[in-house]
C-alpha cells in the first residue's frame, strides 16, 4: 500500500521513517572535525518515543555520530515509532515492525514514554508497556544505573554539598521480573462485593543469581562493595533474594564485601550518607523508587543515564527520566541523560570504550565551560537550551579531537 512499509500486522506510515533524515541530520555548522574513515559500521535502532524523547534524542544521535566518527565508527540508524507515538499510527504501544527491527540492531536508544492523552487508557494500550514488553522480547534482566556527582555540578544537589561530593554509585537493578512482571495479577471482587487489583512479589532463584552474578562481578572491577537491597523482613521473594546473594557471596565472590539493607534503611542512607555505596543491587521496584531518589543527589534526573542489558543480543539505552509532558516543547530539558546513555551504548552495547570516553569528558567539558540547563543551572553559570547544550557538547567533542 503506497505510503506505509508493510511489516507483518502493524503497518508504519513511510511519512514516520522518513522523518529520520530531519531529526538526526548532522549539524555542519557545529562539526568541524575531520572524521576519519569508518571502519565499522553499527546498526542503532532509535525509538524517541514521547514529549521530550523528541528533543533530547536528536542531541544524543549527534553526538553518537560525531563521537563515533573519531573513532572509525559509523551507524545505520533505524528510528522507529514507541508508546504514544506508536498508538497515534498504528494503535498499538509496540508495533511489532519496532520489535522486530530493535531485534536485528546492534543496540537500541530509546527516549521516554507515556502521556497524559493516554492515561485511562486500558493497560495493553498504555504507552508505558510497550516499554515493558520490549525489555521482555530482548530479555533485558539487568538495569544499570550510574549516580556520579562531577565536581562541577556540586552545587545542583539537593543534599548538603558535603554529603554529595564525590559520589559514585551504580544501581543495578533487575528489570524483567519481579513484582512489575510476575503472575498472577490482574484484577478480581472479593467475597464481600469489593473490587480488588492485585499482583505478585516473586523472585525465583535463577533469578535472583542471575542479577546478582551481574552485580558481583561488576562490583568487583570497580571498588568491591555490594550492597543488596530488599525487604526481606516482610516479603518472601525478598527472603530467598536475600539468601541467594548471601550464598553466592560466599562461594563465588569471597573478594566482594556483600552487605545488605533493608529498602526504607537503603532510602534513608542514601540521602545521609550515600558515599558509603558503591553497587547497589536491588529488584525491579525497589530499584525504580531508589533511582529516583538517587537523582537528587547529583540535583536532577536530567544528569541519569541507564543501560538495559541481556546475555546476548541488543540492550536497550535510555535517560532515567521520562516523556516529561509540562517540559515538552520548550527547548528546556537537559539532554545530558540521554546523551550519557549514548555513552553507555557504546560501551555496553558495542563494547567501543574509547568513543564513551569521548562523550563522557564532552560532557564534563561543557560542564567546566559553564553552560548549565534549567534543572542544574546555579549562580554564575551560562543557561542553555536543549539545543544549544547539545551544539555545545558537540563543540567539546569536536576539542577533544584537535587535542589527540
Ligand atoms: C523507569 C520508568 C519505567 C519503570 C516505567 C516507565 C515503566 O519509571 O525506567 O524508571 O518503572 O521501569
Ligand atoms: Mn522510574
Amino acid at each position: 500500500m503506497a505510503g506505509f512499509v508493510h511489516v507483518s500486522s502493524t503497518q508504519i506510515p513511510v511519512a514516520f521513517m522518513s522523518a529520520t533524515k530531519r531529526s538526526f541530520r548532522r549539524r555542519a555548522s557545529v562539526i568541524r572535525c575531520a572524521a576519519i574513515t569508518p571502519k565499522k559500521r553499527y546498526t542503532i535502532a532509535v525509538l524517541p518515543g514521547d514529549g521530550v524523547g523528541n528533543e533530547v534524542i536528536p542531541v544524543a544521535v549527534d553526538v553518537l555520530c560525531l563521537a563515533g566518527s573519531l573513532e572509525g565508527i559509523d551507524y545505520s540508524f533505524k528510528e522507529l515509532p514507541i508508546g504514544g507515538v506508536a498508538l497515534d499510527l498504528v494503535g498499538v504501544p509496540l508495533p511489532e515492525e519496532t520489535l522486530t527491527r530493535a531485534k536485528q540492531s546492534d543496540a537500541v536508544l530509546l527516549g521516554a514514554v507515556g502521556w497524559p492523552k493516554w492515561d485511562n487508557n486500558p493497560k495493553h494500550l498504555k504507552p508505558i508497556t510497550a516499554l515493558l514488553q520490549l525489555r521482555a522480547a530482548l530479555k533485558v534482566f539487568a538495569n544499570l544505573r550510574p549516580i556520579t556527582v562531577l565536581p562541577q555540578l556540586v552545587d545542583s544537589t539537593y543534599l548538603r554539598k558535603d554529603t554529595a561530593e564525590g559520589v559514585d554509585l551504580l544501581i543495578i537493578r533487575e528489570l524483567t521480573g519481579g513484582i512489575y512482571n510476575a503472575h498472577p495479577r490482574g484484577f478480581t471482587t472479593n467475597e464481600q462485593g469489593d473490587e480488588v487489583g492485585f499482583c505478585t512479589e516473586s523472585y525465583s532463584a535463577s533469578e535472583v543469581d542471575h542479577i546478582a552474578r551481574v552485580a558481583f562481578d561488576i562490583a568487583k572491577q570497580r571498588r568491591g562493595k555490594l550492597c543488596s537491597v530488599d525487604k526481606a523482613t516482610i516479603l518472601e521473594g525478598s527472603m530467598l533474594w536475600r539468601k541467594r546473594v548471601t550464598a553466592m557471596a560466599a562461594s563465588e565472590y569471597p573478594e566482594v564485601e556483600v552487605s545488605h539493607l533493608l529498602i526504607d534503611t537503603a532510602a534513608m542512607d542514601l540521602v545521609r550518607h550515600p558515599r558509603q555505596f558503591d553497587t547497589i543491587l536491588t529488584g525491579v521496584m525497589f530499584g525504580d523508587i531508589l533511582s529516583d531518589l538517587a537523582a537528587m543527589i547529583p540535583g536532577s534526573v536530567g544528569l541519569l543515564p541507564s543501560a538495559a542489558l541481556g546475555d546476548s543480543g541488543p540492550g536497550i539505552f535510555e535517560p532515567v527520566h521520562g516523556s516529561a509532558p509540562k517540559h515538552y516543547g520548550k527547548d528546556t530539558v537537559n539532554p545530558m541523560a540521554a546523551v550519557l546513555s549514548a555513552a553507555m551504548l557504546l560501551r555496553y552495547g558495542l563494547k567501543e570504550e574509547n568513543a564513551a570516553k569521548r562523550i563522557e569528558e564532552a560532557v564534563s567539558d561543557v560542564l567546566d565551560r559553564g553552560f548549565r540547563t534549567r534543572d542544574i543551572h546555579t549562580c554564575g553559570t551560562t543557561l542553555v537550551g536543549c539545543n544549544r547544550m547539545g551544539e555545545e557538547i558537540l563543540r567539546s567533542l569536536d576539542g577533544s579531537c584537535k587535542k589527540l
